[in-house]
């Protein structure tokens, strides 16, 4: 009735910008990541037969509100899925993603309490069945079940039973790095919940977005099965910037950008044009992650810390999937 299981948090290359049905996260177009090995989260699930309610500690404290209620919720799931209702679960999570470098936790974390609470509940599933149960709890966690690069695949059922990740190449596919950039300013974010209703319910643009979708995803996975650098950071930086010109559209209007945000990107197109091979990617907050290859990281390492406004620079490669402890 005890078990540990560990996982990584992934950046979106193809955005998962949208939902189609938001009590059961289905998205409104497919996306695809990059697992990372530098951040992830360990949780144990114990279900005891003494406790009342479910009890959740994140780095050994107590957590209470929201974000108690969204792992209670969780866990009805996996209890519902082990036909056992009545019993109660201590989960404990330990987060190596730190919350500055721009990382949401929440794929690492929904990832790891899936697997370790699937476990523990005695349920056997596949990654597929697992990916999709993940889902429920944080629509870009159903990609951390796999390592290496990961397809979420929207599905077009009504009760999502063909919405899940597979994994489009394995972790030792390609040594491809992201360096996360990390900002001194930091703001009060629109949640990527509340980002995406608004764009669906308001940006014109938004048809767009999905209109380019199809077709970005099959050029990624082209460049990404012949280890493509320059096209898929062609694509990656462009469709993040299409990401974000949605919610430019939106009523009320809005950004995740920040002044150091905009001088990030115009210095990795800086870098490009002085021969070193790099792209940025943006998720729903102000911080820059930029995608290179080995031999250029010191260089990029360097360049990226001595922009001003830059705190630090979290290096990282791919990552695996789900593991047990
Ligand atoms: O699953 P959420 O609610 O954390 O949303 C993730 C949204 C983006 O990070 C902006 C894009 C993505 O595909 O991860």
């Amino acid at each position: 009735m005890k078990a540990t299981a560990r996982a990584h948090t992934n950046i979106a290359l193809i955005k998962y910008w949208g939902k189609r049905n938001e009590q059961i996260i289905l998205p409104t177009n497919s996306s695809l990541s990059l697992t990372l090995d530098g951040f992830y989260t360990t949780t144990t699930v114990e279900f005891k037969e003494e406790l009342a309610k479910d009890t959740f500690y994140l780095n050994d404290e107590p957590v209470k509100g929201e974000q108690y209620s969204r792992v209670a919720k969780f866990l009805n799931l996996i209890r519902r899925t082990a036909g056992n209702e009545q019993l109660y679960a201590e989960v404990r999570s330990i987060n190596e993603v730190p919350t500055a470098a721009g990382f949401a936790s929440s794929a690492s974390g929904f990832a790891a309490l899936a697997a370790a609470g699937t476990k523990a509940a005695g349920v056997d599933m596949s990654n597929q069945e697992l990916s999709k149960l993940t889902r429920q709890g944080s629509g870009s966690a159903c990609r951390s079940i796999f390592g290496g690069f990961a397809e979420w695949r929207m599905g077009n059922r009504a009760d999502g039973s063909d919405s899940h990740a597979v994994q489009v190449a394995p972790q030792d596919h390609w040594d491809i790095r992201v360096a996360a950039v990390v900002l001194n300013e930091t703001m009060k974010e629109v949640s990527s919940r509340e980002g995406m209703k608004r764009t669906v319910d308001t940006s014109p643009f938004y048809s767009g977005w999905i209109d380019s979708i199809p077709n970005d995803l099959k050029e990624i996975k082209a460049g990404i099965s012949v280890r493509d650098f320059e096209k898929v950071g062609q694509i990656a930086e462009a469709n993040c910037l299409k990401m974000h010109a949605t919610t430019l559209g939106a009523n009320p209007p809005f950004t995740y950008w920040l002044d150091t945000t905009m001088t990030v990107m115009q210095t990795v197109r800086e870098m490009r044009k002085s021969g070193i091979p790099a792209y940025f990617t943006i998720d729903a907050g102000p911080n820059v992650k930029v995608l290179y290859l080995p031999q250029y990281e010191e260089k990029i390492q360097q360049i990226l810390s001595d922009i001003e406004g830059v705190t630090d620079v979290r290096l990282s490669k791919v990552g695996q999937g789900i593991t047990y402890l």
